[in-house]
């Protein structure tokens, strides 16, 4: 009998309950943001019926579905009429530069239905995306559709645009010059660096369909910032003095994610940096979100998951990148960096 295990504390059943059942709150949330409440609200404080007809509700679970919302902190009521509290006001208004709904509103589209078939994921190692087959055809479709894409690009958006931000501030920018993001969608992780450090010029690589939405969000920077369309693991991607591969190597397997590495390292300018960023996964200091995001990753991909810091450092280091260090990046990234050597 095994008596020397860590132990964790004791739940209660009424805790463990809460735990089982905390998809409800989550569903909740995310079903007032694919409806535009939040939205609607910005325009004003609304009674009952009033919301019920400018967002479209059946009365019948209304209140509650509004009385949780309150409960939640995501919106206030003085008992006659309903408003955005200041959370929701600051955040979730699709109208303001701050919105930060886009990763819920694809994880409500994507992540929820995937993540009812999480038993199936765990048996088979099958991805489990709700009636589609042919992942590729998946993404391609994605791509082609205007409201899906933006709404995949919204996502991207409110998860890099901190971490760019920080990278900005964290790293010494000033030896260089030009910096390419490769799987850098429209643009953000990158116009935060070119806003934050005027000499920088910055390269997005990715695929052609991603050249509309680019010229559109990084239009402010004009030439400072260029698109180039191509496929990374069949075309050379663009030289630069610092090559950023961010929530790319996830996607794929790790035989694929070292290939990518060695690639990226082949068009970094000789003493030049190479950065590597994902919420990789780290014994030593565990997250609870990392290993959520790492199954979030097996289920919507063939092959991907989050992989541990020491893997992306031997991938480095097999591609010819020294002086490899790790940095934490936001709340659950690690940033992996390292040099190509001169010569
Ligand atoms: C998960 S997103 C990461 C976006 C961004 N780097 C970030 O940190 O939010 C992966 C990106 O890789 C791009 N991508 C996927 N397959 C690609 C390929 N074969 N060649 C180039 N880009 C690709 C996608 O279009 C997407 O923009």
């Amino acid at each position: 009998v095994i008596t020397d295990l860590p132990q964790a504390p004791v739940l209660t059943p009424t805790e463990i309950n809460r735990l089982g059942t905390a998809f409800c709150t989550a569903k909740i949330l995310m079903s007032a943001l694919e409806l535009g409440l939040f939205t609607e609200l910005a325009n004003g404080p609304m009674t009952e019926t009033e919301l019920q007809q400018v967002v479209g509700l059946n009365p019948r679970g209304m209140r509650d579905f509004l009385s949780v919302l309150v409960l939640l902190g995501l919106i206030t009521t003085d008992g006659e009429r309903y408003g955005n509290s200041s959370s929701a006001a600051l955040y979730l208004d699709r109208g303001k530069a701050e919105y930060a709904g886009g990763f819920l509103e694809r994880a409500n589209h994507m992540m929820y239905p995937a993540w009812a078939s999480l038993t199936a994921g765990l048996r088979t190692g099958a991805p489990q995306l709700v009636g589609r087959e042919d992942q590729e055809a998946a993404f391609a479709g994605m791509m082609a559709n205007p409201s899906h894409l933006r709404r995949f690009l919204g996502m991207m958006d409110a998860l890099n645009g901190p971490l760019g931000a920080e990278l900005a501030a964290k790293f010494d920018w000033s030896g260089y010059h030009t910096v390419v993001d490769a799987g850098g969608a429209r643009g953000n992780f990158v116009a935060q660096l070119l806003r934050a450090h005027p000499h920088l010029a910055g390269t997005v690589f990715d695929l052609p369909p991603m050249a509309e939405p680019f010229a559109e969000h990084m239009a402010e920077f004009g030439r400072r910032a260029t698109f180039t369309g191509g496929d990374f693991f069949a075309d050379p991607m663009p030289s630069g003095d610092v090559l950023v591969l961010g929530h790319v190597l996830h996607d794929w397997a790790p035989h694929q994610r070292a290939e990518l590495v060695d690639r990226a390292c082949q068009a970094v300018n000789p003493g030049g940096a190479l950065v590597v960023y994902d919420q990789m996964v780290d014994d030593q200091t565990p997250d609870i979100w990392n290993n959520v995001i790492s199954l979030n990753m097996q289920l919507l991909t063939p092959s991907g998951s989050e992989y541990p810091v020491a893997d992306c450092e031997a991938w480095m280091h097999a591609a010819g990148i020294d002086n490899v260090t790790a940095i934490s990046l936001g709340e659950h990234d690690t940033a992996v960096i390292g040099r190509k050597p001169q010569r």
